[in-house]
Order: structure tokens, then sequence, then C-alpha cells
């Protein structure tokens, strides 16, 4: 029988490509999404890609009803997690929603699983956890917790409830994948980052200067102790990670207890690397001007890439030209994101559930 996953958030920017990877990869997929940040249009695109679609049921993870009905409807045998919110800037002025999203709602959807007797989940982690790292590369025993806003310290929370779940239940198999810095888009450019509002990451805001819709960039400090002063980080490309869910996925088969890796390429760029970079990739200007550093930011992190190499088989693939090739493939062919597009009758196969 065909492996049945559960992707919740899996409309988002990098759960419509773990949704595209599992299903090129033969696995029937169910997505579970409140639609808060996404378009129903991410996955009827995916159809475009590869010609199959998911299940698509629109729905909150904190709604345990709707969770026990989905369980007992769908085989389902392993949870891709990745439904939550991810604002820095918005945890800070608004933390008890990060706090509800993403760790209640992560604790709803486990005792969910555990009641429907699933035990296999792979969580949408961050490098944020790690805070300001003493050194680089970040491996995955460095300190954790130290951090300075609330959307962090959910994940972290996250992480923490996830380990001392394994530690009371043995049935438990769990991946904490810790994502360095996601960019990039398919390269059809039919999906991809759809921000809402103004960006706060550096990669949208840089294809939206470019695109016209903003006027300059502002670089966040220009004193940091790097190679040319500004920020550097760990950009990876977006289908590079999707397909380290897959293997992180295909490893928590066999391997029980909690499972922490990092997705990242083990590379840095500083923010003008990436403004050159992308220049030349889309032959646009993008102005900048070097302001003040961001509260809360930290000078430079990368990835130790060795242990997903080692335990997974995987490695990031994608380099720097492919991810703003893409990027501004998606950016330059949808330059208002999904809303470009006419709103589209819901597939036959898609159930909507509001709360
Ligand atoms: P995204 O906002 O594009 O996707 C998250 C999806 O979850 C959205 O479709 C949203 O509608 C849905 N969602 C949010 N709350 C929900 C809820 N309560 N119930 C059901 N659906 C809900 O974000 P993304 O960039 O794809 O991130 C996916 C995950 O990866 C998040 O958990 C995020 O914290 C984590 N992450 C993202 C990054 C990044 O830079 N993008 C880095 C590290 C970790
Ligand atoms: C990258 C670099 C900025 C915007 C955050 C979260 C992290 C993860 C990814 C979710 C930094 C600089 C940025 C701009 C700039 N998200 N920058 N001007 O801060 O590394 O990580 O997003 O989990 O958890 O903390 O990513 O893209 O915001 O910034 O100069 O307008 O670009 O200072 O050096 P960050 P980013």
């Amino acid at each position: 029988m065909t492996s049945k996953i559960l992707v919740t958030g899996g409309a988002g920017y990098i759960g419509s490509h773990a949704t595209l990877a599992l299903l090129q990869a033969g696995f029937e997929v169910v997505v579970l999404d409140n639609l808060c940040n996404s378009s129903v249009e991410s996955l009827l695109r995916i159809e475009g890609i590869c010609g199959k679609s998911p299940q698509f049921i629109q729905g909150d993870i904190r709604d345990r009803g709707l969770l026990d009905e989905l369980f007992s409807s769908y085989r389902i045998s392993a949870v891709m997690h990745f439904a939550g919110l991810k604002v820095v800037n918005e945890s800070v002025s608004n933390p008890l929603s990060y706090y509800e999203n993403n760790v209640a709602g992560t604790v709803t959807l486990c005792q969910a699983m555990a009641s429907a007797g699933i035990f296999r989940l792979v969580f949408s982690s961050t490098a944020n956890v790690y805070g300001e790292p003493a050194q680089v590369p970040v491996r995955e025993d460095f300190p954790t917790g130290a951090l300075t806003n609330p959307y962090g310290r959910s994940k972290f929370m996250v992480e923490q409830i996830l380990q001392d779940l394994a530690m009371a239940d043995s049935r438990w198999s769990i991946a904490l994948l810790r994502y360095f810095n996601p960019v990039g888009a398919h390269s059809s450019g039919l999906i991809g980052e759809d921000p809402n509002g103004i960006p706060s990451n550096l990669l949208p805001y840089i294809s939206q200067v470019a695109i016209g819709k903003l006027k300059q960039l502002s670089v966040y400090g220009g004193d940091y102790p790097t190679v040319d002063g500004t920020g550097v980080r760990d950009y990876i490309h977006v289908v590079d990670l999707a397909e380290g869910h897959l293997k992180a996925l295909e490893k928590i088969s066999t391997k029980a207890g909690v499972n922490i890796w990092n997705l990242g390429t083990g590379q840095g760029y500083s923010v003008l690397e990436m403004i050159r970079a992308f220049e030349q990739v889309s032959g646009r200007k993008v102005p900048y001007q070097i302001v003040d550093r961001r509260p809360g930011d930290i000078g430079e992190s990368w990835a130790d890439p060795m242990r997903a190499e080692k335990e997974l088989g995987w490695r990031a693939k994608r380099g720097l030209q492919q991810m703003m090739a893409d990027a501004w493939r998606w950016q330059s062919s949808n330059p208002s994101g999904y809303s470009t597009c006419l709103p589209q009758a819901t597939p036959d196969s898609t159930k909507s559930r509001t709360n």
C-alpha cells in the first residue's frame, strides 16, 4: 500500500516544495493548512508540475476534533510538520499567537498522533535555536536556547517537548531539522515564496526591489567582523531542503528517538555578496543603503552539514547561482505572488473546514 504522509502547513513556502518532492517520490500526501499565510493556488500548481495533487484539508493544527477525524479517515504513516508562524518581529509584538500556534499547536498535533498510533514526525526547526554561536560552522551539539525572540523560543520549546516525548515513549521517531536560511524556488517558476506584506527576509526583499515593488534595500549593519562588514548566513535552496526532508523521513522509519540534523550548505555568504549575485543573475540593479544593525541580529552563522551527510546521505547540491536564478524566475513570472491568479475552482480532492 502507498504510504500516506500528512504535511501540515503544506500550502506554504517550504511545505509546498516538500509536498511536491513527496508526490514525485511516489508518496500520497494529505495537506492540512489553515491558509493564514498561503494560498491553495500553490497546491494547484503542484499538480501542474508533477501531474499529481495532494488531498487538501483546510483547517488548523490546534483543532483536535479535526485532527482526530483526519487520522481516522486517512491511513497516515508519518507527519511532516511545517505549520506555524515564522516572522521574528511579529513574534516580539504578538508572542501569544506564536506560543499558541507553534507550541500549543504542536502539542495538540502530537496528542492526536499518539492517540491514532502514529509516531513518526519530521519537525521544522531553525538555526535560530543556536542563538549567537560561539564559533562557525555550527554543529548540532552546540549549545541552544539563548534566544532573543519569542519565535526562536517557540521552536526551542517544541524541540524540548519532542525530546521529552521521545524519552517518555520509545515508540516515537522524531527528526528535528534545523534549517539555516531557505531561499529560491522550484525551477519551474510555478511555486515559490509569497510573503505577506513587506518581506522581512533578505532574498524576498532583494527580489521585490529588483522587480520595482520596493525602492531600495536597507542593509542592516556594515560593521560586523565579517568578510565585508555585513551579516553572513548559510542560504540553502528550498528544493535541497525539501530533499533533506525525504531523507530524514526515510531515516526515522528505522531509527527511533529524537534525531537532530542541520540542513544547510556549509557555506556562508554576506549580504553584499548576495546583492551582487542577484544583480548578476537578474541583470537588474538592486539599490541599497547600509543602515544600523537590526536588533537581535547576529554577525555570522553557517552550518556544519556533515552529520546529515553521514547519517542521511544528503547534501545540498544547488549553489548560489541557482538559488538566485530560481528566486528571480519565480519573482519575475509572479510579480504579485499567488494573488496574481484569478480565483480557481477548488479541486475535487479538496475538503474544507474552517474554525
Ligand atoms: P509559511 O508561512 O510559508 O508556511 C507555513 C504554513 O503553515 C502556511 O501555509 C500557513 O498557512 C500554515 N499555518 C500556520 N499556522 C497554522 C495552523 N495553526 N494550522 C494550520 N496551518 C497553519 O512558512 P515556511 O517558510 O514554509 O516555513 C515552514 C516551517 O519552517 C515553519 O514552521 C517555520 O517556522 C520553519 N522555518 C522556516 C524558515 C524560513 O526561513 N522560511 C527557517 C527555519 C524554519
Ligand atoms: C539574513 C541577513 C540580515 C533583510 C531569520 C530567522 C530565522 C529563519 C530565517 C525562520 C541578515 C540581512 C535582511 C533586510 C538585510 N526563519 N538583511 N536587510 O535573520 O538570518 O533569519 O529568517 O525560521 O529563524 O531568524 O534571515 O533573511 O532576515 O536576514 O540586511 O532587509 O540579511 O541582517 O544578515 P535571518 P534574514
